[in-house]
């Protein structure tokens, strides 16, 4: 099955073309095609995602990302017929007038690609630049024939672990099987969740964050330091750096909120009061105490993660363990959650490449494709939903 997947639930606009094998237990994926552009740098100046900006910048960047990923998969052919797009485009469309120019201008003149679905993510996210994923998605099924899954963003981090493929970091991903019951630690800019699943596509959220996300906390962190957005990747150089050059704990000792609750919530927002007050109190700070706060905020979210996901594995008999969403490109955080394996005999555990850790459109097309071929009715409206939770439909 080729899959055409396009996400918009954020910064980033992405288009794949994924080749989907085999079943839902024992799926295979190719990736015919993929193209991205992140928003990054055009947020970088307001230190966050500016909605508005962003789904602007949708608008722009998906009629020539699609071009590009049909070129990439060779399935790019100018139509020779004088095909008329049909009225209802106008009204599909009427929120995006850019996106509407483009694909009156471009759509007519490519021969209908040999896709087979659309997956197109509804939620969880910001919602306008949702529409205009969604929107993009409706107009392309109804000018090619073409089915759509509304594909949960969330469910999208999930499926990230499935690409079987040795990452970056060094820490092989080679057998990417995942064995029920597992658990879910989605740490993103938006979420903080420890997800049971008990078997495919059934989810229960044991815990999530009480106030700010994870890769929120590495954000305003950085933000306080005067650091870059995003700030993980920011934060993350920095701590490695400092712990190349010391060994011993910093003195900059930080809470590690919650971590001796009983249940499998977070709360990262006193994290980072507590570095506002450590910075107010200090004044002014050298680089070198930039890199302490960083390696000893870095330290702290980790911990936390690590003994709460503890709980839950021991509490559950969980047997793979999947880390996924942006924040799990953090070194850190994989190296730790990796060494999990060896007092927890039995357990695997799955991370997403470094790329396909923060969003993309592959993660989309994979989890679609465990949906369609579970055969499990789709439960998601093609509607646009930013605060989009858990469905579940495998009973
Ligand atoms: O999954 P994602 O790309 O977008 C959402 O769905 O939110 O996650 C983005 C988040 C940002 O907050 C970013 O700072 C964080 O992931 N992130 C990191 C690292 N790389 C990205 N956080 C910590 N360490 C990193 N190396
Ligand atoms: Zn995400």
């Amino acid at each position: 099955m080729i899959i055409l997947s396009i996400e918009t639930s954020c910064d980033e606009t992405a288009i794949s073309v994924v080749e989907a094998k085999g079943s839902a237990e024992s799926p295979g994926f190719s990736i015919l095609g993929n193209a991205c552009f992140s928003q990054i740098k055009i947020h970088k100046e307001y230190g966050g995602v500016y909605p508005n900006l962003a789904k602007r910048e949708h608008q722009k960047n998906l009629v020539p990302l699609l071009i590009e990923v049909l070129k990439e998969s060779k399935f790019f052919k100018l139509e020779t017929k004088d095909e008329k797009l049909p009225t209802e485009i106008e009204k599909i469309l009427e929120r995006e007038p850019e996106l509407l120019r483009q694909f009156k201008e471009f759509i007519p003149t490519i021969e209908k690609p040999p896709i087979d679905m659309i997956a197109v993510t509804v939620g969880p996210g910001l919602e306008p630049t949702l529409w205009v994923g969604v929107n993009f998605a409706k107009s392309l099924s109804r000018v090619w024939n073409i089915p759509i899954e509304p594909t949960n963003h969330m469910e999208g981090h999930i499926a990230s672990v499935l690409l079987n493929r040795s990452d970056e970091s060094g820490i092989k991903n080679n057998e990417s099987r995942i064995n029920y019951p597992a658990l879910a630690l989605l740490i993103s800019g938006g979420h903080t969740q420890l997800v049971l699943i008990e078997k495919p596509l059934k989810y229960k959220i044991l815990g999530e964050t009480r106030d700010d996300a994870a890769g929120e906390a590495y954000d305003k962190v950085a933000r306080m330091l005067g650091l870059s957005y995003p700030g993980g990747p920011e934060i993350s150089r920095l701590a490695k750096e400092d712990r190349e050059k010391r060994q011993e704990a910093n003195v900059w000792r930080l809470p590690r909120p919650m971590i001796h609750t009983d249940d499998y919530d977070f709360s990262f927002s006193g994290l980072k009061t507590a570095v506002l007050y450590r910075l107010r109190d200090a004044k002014k700070i050298t680089n070198s105490q930039k890199k302490e706060i960083a390696r000893e905020f870095d330290d702290a979210v980790t911990e936390v993660l690590i003994r709460k996901t503890e709980r839950a594995l021991r509490n559950y008999d969980i047997k793979t363990l999947i880390v996924a969403g942006g924040v799990a490109a953090n070194p850190n955080i994989r190296e730790s959650f990796a060494a999990l394996k060896k007092p927890l005999s039995g357990l695997s555990v799955l991370f997403p490449t470094i790329k396909l850790s923060t969003d993309n459109s592959i993660m989309i097309a994979m989890a679609a494709f465990l949906r369609i071929s579970s055969k499990q009715e789709t439960v998601i409206p093609i509607a646009a939903n930013g605060n989009l939770s858990f469905s579940n439909s495998a009973n």
